[in-house]
């Protein structure tokens, strides 16, 4: 397959691009116009294999997305490009609207219009992989079963707002141009590479470096964890067996509150790299909590776990304990991107 990737310099789209290079032999288009939370270094790995090209281009900008499909005549495209950090959507919306709705309004409408011309075969295979998140199902009381595909959209923050937009668009292309897209709704991804604006990550950092570990609130808040790598694979099946207009829910059956997670880092950094000083939980610091903070995410992912033949392989502990390895292994990545693009608040200095 040739397969157009937007968003392969992120976090998960480029554990995808990593997966289609490493695990299969389809030909990558990565649509990247580089962000703040995109890394080079992350395909480093793969990035000059000449099944691999980057066109750093937005998907704001119609005719270069014209250009490069007309070029590359993918098969597949898998849509990732998005701004993702609620705290950011919180301080400033704008960003959101213009590459959530607005940029993947036009990538649809230009995707849609390379499909209407290619040949009946090529048309008939061909499929639009929008990458989605499970905060636009809004949030669950402690008491409520898992989301599913069922679940009623009630998105309660600039960035879920824009990605529920985002997917109700897709979904419209579907039912009515019959282009052949589908939805994946996914939970908390964390692994290797993961930009340390996010809980994860910057615990780990913060861990690491000695600095206070900013909780919000009382820590009680739950999120669903799921492996990036277990995630890209789900994605790459997705897109070579997924059916379209369907949507597939996807997780790993690991919810665990704010507070345990950090907890487990700290041992897990206590670990691998002991403090003279003592246990890293001392380093835990209460802070003001989110605006409009939701209070519980999870996933029934048994729908794409049966359509889509796939089962996360790492549960939280095997996939936190590589993480926090990767991270202690890793300095240098991180250690620059704090230097170069360093904004005291994003890292947690000053929460
Ligand atoms: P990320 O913020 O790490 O990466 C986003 C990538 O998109 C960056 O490389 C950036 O340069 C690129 N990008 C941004 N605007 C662009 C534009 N206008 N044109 C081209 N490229 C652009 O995000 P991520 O965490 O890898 O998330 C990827 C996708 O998965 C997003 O759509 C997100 O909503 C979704 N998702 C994320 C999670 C999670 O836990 N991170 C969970 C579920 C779903
Ligand atoms: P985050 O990684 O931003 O993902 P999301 O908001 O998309 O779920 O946050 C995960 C959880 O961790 C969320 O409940 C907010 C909380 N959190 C903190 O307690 N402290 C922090 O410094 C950050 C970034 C997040």
């Amino acid at each position: 397959m040739r397969v157009a990737v937007t968003g392969g310099c992120g976090f998960i789209g480029s554990a995808v691009v990593r997966h289609l290079m490493q695990r299969t032999s389809h030909q990558v288009l990565n649509i990247d116009c580089m962000t703040y939370a995109a890394s080079e270094e992350s395909l480093a790995a793969v990035s000059s294999d000449p099944r691999y090209r980057h066109a750093p281009i937005s998907i704001n900008d119609r005719p270069a997305l014209e250009k490069v499909l007309a070029e590359f005549q993918p098969d597949a495209i898998m849509h990732l490009a998005a701004e993702s950090h609620v705290d950011r959507s919180i301080d400033g919306p704008d960003v959101f609207i213009q590459t959530n709705i607005v940029g993947t309004y036009c990538l649809l409408d230009v995707a849609h219009r390379y499909w209407l011309k290619l040949e009946a075969e090529k048309k008939t295979g061909f499929r639009f992989l929008h990458i989605s998140t499970d905060e636009v199902f809004g949030h669950l009381a402690p008491e409520d079963p898992p989301f599913t595909e069922d679940t009623a959209y009630d998105p309660r923050s600039p960035y879920s707002a824009s990605k529920a937009a985002s997917d109700h668009l897709v979904r419209a292309w579907y039912h009515t141009y019959g282009f052949p897209a589908f939805v994946t709704n996914t939970t908390n991804n964390y692994g290797p590479w993961h930009f340390p604006e996010k809980l994860i990550p910057l615990m780990i950092i913060n861990a690491l470096e000695g600095r206070p570990l900013p909780v919000y609130g009382r820590g009680e808040n739950l999120r669903d964890w799921l492996f990036v790598e277990d995630h890209a694979a789900a994605l790459v099946r997705a897109v070579e067996c997924g059916k379209p207009g369907e949507t597939y829910a996807i997780g790993a059956r690991q919810p665990r509150s704010n507070l345990d997670v950090v907890r487990r880092i700290c041992a897990l950094v206590d670990e691998l790299e002991p403090d003279p000083a003592g246990p890293r939980e001392r380093l835990i610091s209460f802070v003001s909590d989110r605006p409009g903070h939701d209070f519980r995410y999870e996933i029934d992912p048994g729908h794409a776990e049966r359509c889509l033949d796939w089962k996360a392989e790492h549960d939280f502990e095997t996939g936190l304990r590589r993480t926090v390895q990767w991270y202690v292994d890793n300095r240098s990545w991180w250690q620059t991107l704090r230097k170069q693009r360093y904004d005291g608040r994003r890292l947690g200095v000053e929460k």
